[in-house]
């Protein structure tokens, strides 16, 4: 729940009038400020939930190592979890640089989620491939499919086994499967239909989460994790696996919504509707890999330099962060913790898709942090204790299709507003002063 009113430094006009020239240097409060200088995120928010952020073990140390120990207090590893990290090769695990970010987590005294246990990407062909080396999938012999089957879910078991004996005692969450929803369904159940699906059927889903109670224990918190938990038909579905899972007696905790997002897409509302439902059902629900793209999905036109990247933008994505938090506290009941898929704009996963959709030239800017780790507009607007009006809520951001915006840099018009309206407010501000002194 918010816990309490801000008064503005700016009001909402002179906010709007002074977004196109940036908010930098207008307000106080938003003058460029390093992210070391800054109250902490998770001290915000430590009556509702932790804050985490994936990361890639090399940031365990200098800046971003500061700015983890600052604002964060739950981590995640960006890949080092991941199947084709840990068992590269059948029987050989490789622990170095997982065991990395769970030490970290334990000196720092942060919770750490484990992403992920059992996942259709980033896991090696062995796992699928039969007893000759041959992919399991192709296998047309009832028989031999049967005993495919079984080897399979062997090989689930002792992965799950071999990964929680190590890091019961550091995890706090577990993301047991990934992603078992397709986006455009396949079948009626709209399930993916992976390797380990075509194998097993959704045998492997429930087997593993029955394994990561076996090896993980009573207090082990077990997640299904998957992206687009807000859209539907995606959404039912899930909740369609999930409910039969809870009425089976499956033993699962929560879900993990990726929240891998948009400025204005999915709407608070689907979002709530999300929760809530999930959250009906008696399971936690965490966001785990939230980022804000400036773009729409595929990311085109986007931005060739984080430099163009006009401020206007940044003042649109904050208020995009100011409402999905007071979601976040809104449903806070249910909702335990909220975990970037990042640090700062700096590192992020969104720059590959960006690049990849514009001939190799794109950037984008998710999170709080800029990528020289001052804060951004994000920054403040989720610092911030104003509840967003019901009206604001539904309303949501809202973006031109497809357009990069003006902004102060590529339209003359909107500078002389911007420095219109600078010196009306600063004059303004001087006759307060004056009349008060
Ligand atoms: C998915 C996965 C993550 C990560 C992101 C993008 O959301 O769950 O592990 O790979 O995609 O990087």
């Amino acid at each position: 729940m918010r816990k309490g009113l801000r008064t503005p430094l700016l009001s909402g006009l002179a906010l709007a009038l002074l977004a196109p020239v940036g908010a930098q240097g207008v307000d106080a409060q938003e003058e460029t400020k390093g992210a070391l200088e800054v109250a902490p995120m998770d001290e915000r928010y430590e009556d509702s939930f932790k804050i985490g952020a994936a990361v890639e073990p090399y940031q365990l140390e200098g800046i971003h190592g500061d700015i983890l120990k600052h604002h964060y207090n739950s981590l995640v590893a960006e890949n080092v979890m991941k199947p084709e990290a840990i068992q590269p090769v059948e029987g050989e695990f490789n622990w170095e640089e997982a065991d990395k970010i769970a030490a970290f987590a334990n000196e720092n005294d942060m919770e750490l989620r484990f992403h992920t246990l059992i996942w259709h990407s980033q896991t090696p062909a062995w796992f699928f491939e039969d007893e000759e080396g041959n992919p399991m999938v192709e296998e047309t012999d009832p028989e031999r499919q049967e005993a495919n089957k079984e080897l399979l879910l062997e090989r689930l078991d002792s992965h799950i086994k071999a990964v929680m004996e190590r890091y019961k005692d550091d995890v706090d969450a577990w993301d047991v499967v990934n992603e078992a929803i397709a986006d455009e369904a396949s079948n009626e159940e709209g399930l993916r239909e992976s390797e380990w699906y075509q194998v097993t059927g959704t045998d492997y889903i429930k087997e593993a989460f029955e394994a990561a109670r076996k090896y993980g224990g009573e207090d082990a918190k077990l997640f299904i994790n998957d992206y687009n938990t807000e859209i539907e038909p995606k959404r039912d579905h899930l909740y369609n696996l999930v409910e039969e899972m809870v009425d089976e007696g499956v033993p699962i905790d929560g879900v993990g919504h990726q929240s891998h997002i948009q400025l204005d897409w999915p709407s608070i509302e689907e979002s709530r509707e999300s929760f809530e439902m999930f959250a009906g059902l008696g399971l936690e629900n965490q966001v785990t890999e939230l980022d804000v793209s400036l773009y729409g999905y595929p990311p085109e036109p986007a931005y060739p330099t984080y430099e163009e990247i006009p401020d206007s933008l940044f003042e649109t994505q904050a208020e995009r962060y100011d409402q999905l938090f007071a979601l976040y506290e809104e449903q806070d009941a249910d909702l335990s913790s909220v975990t970037f898929w990042g640090i700062a704009d700096d590192h992020t996963w969104l720059n590959d898709r960006a690049e990849e959709f514009n001939d190799g030239i794109g950037k984008d800017a998710p999170f709080a942090f800029d990528t020289e780790y001052n804060v951004k507009p994000a920054y403040w607007s989720m610092m911030d204790d104003e509840v967003p009006t019901e009206e604001e809520m539904e309303e949501g951001v809202t973006v031109e299709g497809g357009q990069l915006p003006d902004t102060a840099t590529n339209n003359p018009l909107f500078a002389l507003m911007g420095m219109g309206a600078a010196t009306l407010f600063g004059a303004l501000l001087f006759i307060r002063k004056r009349r008060s002194a």
